[in-house]
C-alpha cells in the first residue's frame, strides 16, 4: 500500500471532526432528558407498598369506612395522599373496596338508604352497588367499585395497590 491510500483529505477530516463534535453535543443535550423521564421510573417505587390500615379484629362481614393516607413520591413531587376504603370480611377473606363511585368519582356510603338495604349508595347521580361492590344495572356506574390488594399479617390489614374489576 501506498503512503497515498492511508492519507485524510481535508474533506474527510472536516466530516469526522464535524461528526464527531456534533455526535458529543447530541449526547450532552439527550442524556439529561433522558435521565429527566427515566429516572422517576427507575427509583425504588412505593406503587406496590402497602399501608397499614386496622386491625383484623375490627372487621365484620358489614363493610366500614376506613380512612388512611400515605406519602407518593410522583417524579419529584412528595404529597400525603388520602384515601377511603370499605373493608370488611366476605367469605373468610378480607376484602377492601374503594369508596369512590365509578361513575364520575363521588364517595359511595353503605347501608344509608332505607330503601335500598345493604348497597353502597352514591348520592351525585343516584348510583348503587350491591354489597359485593357490583354495579346495579340501570343505575349510572358502568363498572364495579375498585379493590385494593390486600396483605393481612399478624392480625394488621394493609392495602396495597387499586386495581379495576371487570
Ligand atoms: S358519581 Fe356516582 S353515580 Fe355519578
Amino acid at each position: 500500500m501506498s503512503e497515498k491510500d492511508h492519507k485524510v483529505s481535508r474533506r474527510q477530516f472536516l466530516t469526522y471532526t464535524l461528526t464527531g463534535v456534533g455526535g458529543f453535543m447530541a449526547a450532552g443535550m439527550i442524556m439529561p432528558m433522558a435521565r429527566f423521564a427515566l429516572d422517576p421510573a427507575l427509583k425504588a417505587g412505593a406503587a406496590s407498598d402497602f399501608v397499614y390500615v386496622c386491625d383484623e379484629a375490627e372487621l365484620t362481614e358489614e363493610p366500614q369506612k376506613f380512612s388512611f393516607s400515605f406519602d407518593q413520591v410522583d417524579a419529584w413531587y412528595e404529597s400525603e395522599v388520602s384515601r377511603d376504603a370499605y373493608i370488611y370480611i366476605r367469605n373468610n377473606e378480607v376484602t377492601a373496596l374503594s369508596a369512590k363511585c365509578t361513575h364520575l368519582g363521588c364517595t359511595v356510603a353503605f347501608d344509608t338508604q332505607e330503601e335500598y338495604p345493604n348497597q353502597f349508595y352514591c348520592p351525585c347521580h343516584f348510583g348503587r352497588f350491591d354489597t359485593n361492590g357490583i354495579n346495579i344495572e340501570g343505575t349510572p356506574p358502568q363498572r364495579p367499585l375498585d379493590a385494593y390488594e390486600v396483605k393481612v399479617e399478624d392480625g394488621k390489614v394493609y392495602l396495597g395497590s387499586i386495581y379495576q374489576r371487570t
